[in-house]
């Protein structure tokens, strides 16, 4: 039985604020890599049509795919760049069509280093070879990364605080650090990927050190009112041992809301991680597959106070959302492929137009992405 006369009376269409930012619904558009940029991480007017479409489907807060920092921080091609002035005009467009057809859409940039993880046909164009805390090859890949001095460090950190001063000088409403899904940040928080005996490795303190520096210094540069997110790995799903998982990971999930951070949205898994454990792979054929990532919410929601949690990962349903967020579980909840396929499944939702969304995750999206960049290959497969 529908619950609700009105959906606007949901929990899921409530207001809530993340940091000084009042984000209208409990709706998130999760970071989705576009592939819509040249050679030079610039990006076209296929960007600012898909967050233009995005910002008219009603989802409260947009998070934009993964933008690199720095030149040696790409990882895949056609992404985003915020690594260089050049990189603002065509951002700022996007903004300003973002926040003309819906003034009340927050848009937030997802800031990035590739790390270890890059596509090994860029390798051959990079300056430098790619970084990573310890000098270990990505099995899916077989690069091997160049170990960071404490200078790359250092230079990498200051990337992060540049390009974020430079999202804001776009008009992003804030950024989130990508910390998750094996890129340069998670590495750095993995003891599966960082070996190091330094200040950088070792103790969960000194493998969390990167993050906190980098969003000390934002919040510095760019007001300490001005939003700032992070996805953060929970786990990597691989077999070895050591790796990052619980407990350390909602321990670290806890110490990144004590640093200050405006919400945390958690994920998992890497490049190399075992396909039977990572979740991703779901086809989420019924609701309880849905919002595989919710037995890590209900830990890690106890222990981070009042900063919101973003739960990501095969959500599916109105129904499914609307309980996460009424029993406390996340505040907000957050898709990526149901929102390829239908940017305007919010909206859908809120006129009682659909109770779920018609993706298969079948993932062609990613796997078969096209030069043409982002789109729902199953769509277009169909005519
Ligand atoms: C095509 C594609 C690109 C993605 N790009 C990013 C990205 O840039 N940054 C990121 O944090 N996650 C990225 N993801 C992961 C999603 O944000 C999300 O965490 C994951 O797909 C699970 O959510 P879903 O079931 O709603 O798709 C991407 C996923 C897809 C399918
Ligand atoms: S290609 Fe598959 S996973 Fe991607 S949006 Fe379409 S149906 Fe969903």
């Amino acid at each position: 039985m529908e619950k609700f006369d009105l959906r606007k009376d949901s929990t899921l269409f409530s207001a809530k604020k993340i940091g000084a930012m009042m984000v209208k619904n409990r709706l998130v558009r999760s970071a989705t890599y576009e592939g819509m940029a040249d050679d030079n991480g610039l990006v076209d007017n296929r960007y600012v049509a898909l967050y233009e479409n995005l910002a008219r489907g009603g989802v409260g807060m947009i998070i934009a795919g993964f933008a690199f920092v720095q030149e040696n921080g790409i990882a895949a091609k056609n992404q985003t760049g915020i690594h260089t002035d050049e990189c603002i005009p065509m951002l700022k467009k996007a903004v300003d069509v973002v926040h003309r057809v819906n003034e009340n859409v927050n848009f937030v940039l997802q800031i990035a280093h590739g790390g270890r993880q890059v596509d090994s046909d860029l390798v051959e164009k990079m300056k430098n070879e790619p970084l990573a805390p310890s000098s270990i090859a990505d099995k899916s890949i077989g690069i091997i990364p160049k170990e960071m001095t404490i200078e790359d460090i250092e230079d990498v950190t200051q990337s992060f605080v540049t390009s974020a001063e430079r999202a804001k000088r776009a008009g992003f409403d804030g950024v989130q650090l990508h910390g998750a899904h094996g890129y340069l940040l998670s590495e750095f928080l993995s003891p599966h990927m960082n070996k190091r005996t330094d200040d950088h490795g070792g103790s969960t303190e000194n493998r969390l050190r990167i993050v906190t520096e980098i969003f000390e210094n934002i919040k510095e540069t760019c007001g300490k009112d001005w939003p700032v997110l992070i996805k953060l790995q929970i786990d990597d799903f691989v077999k070895e041992e050591p790796s990052l998982k619980p407990p350390e990971s909602t321990e670290i999930a806890r110490r990144i809301a004590e640093a200050g951070f405006d919400a945390i949205e958690i994920s998992g898994g890497i490049y190399e991680s075992d396909e039977k454990l990572d979740p991703w792979n779901l086809k989420v054929k019924n609701a309880d597959e849905e919002a595989y990532f919710l037995p890590y919410a209900k830990k890690i929601k106890k222990i981070i106070g009042e900063t919101p949690l973003i739960l990501v990962g095969g959500i599916r349903s109105f129904m499914v959302a609307e309980n996460i967020v009424k029993d406390g579980y996340a505040d907000f909840t957050s898709m990526s492929r149901p929102l390829i396929m239908e940017p305007d499944l919010p909206k859908k939702w809120f006129n009682k137009l659909s109770d779920k969304s018609t993706c298969t995750s079948c993932n062609r999206c990613e796997t078969e992405m096209n030069k043409k960049g982002l789109s729902c290959l199953l769509l277009e497969s169909k005519g």
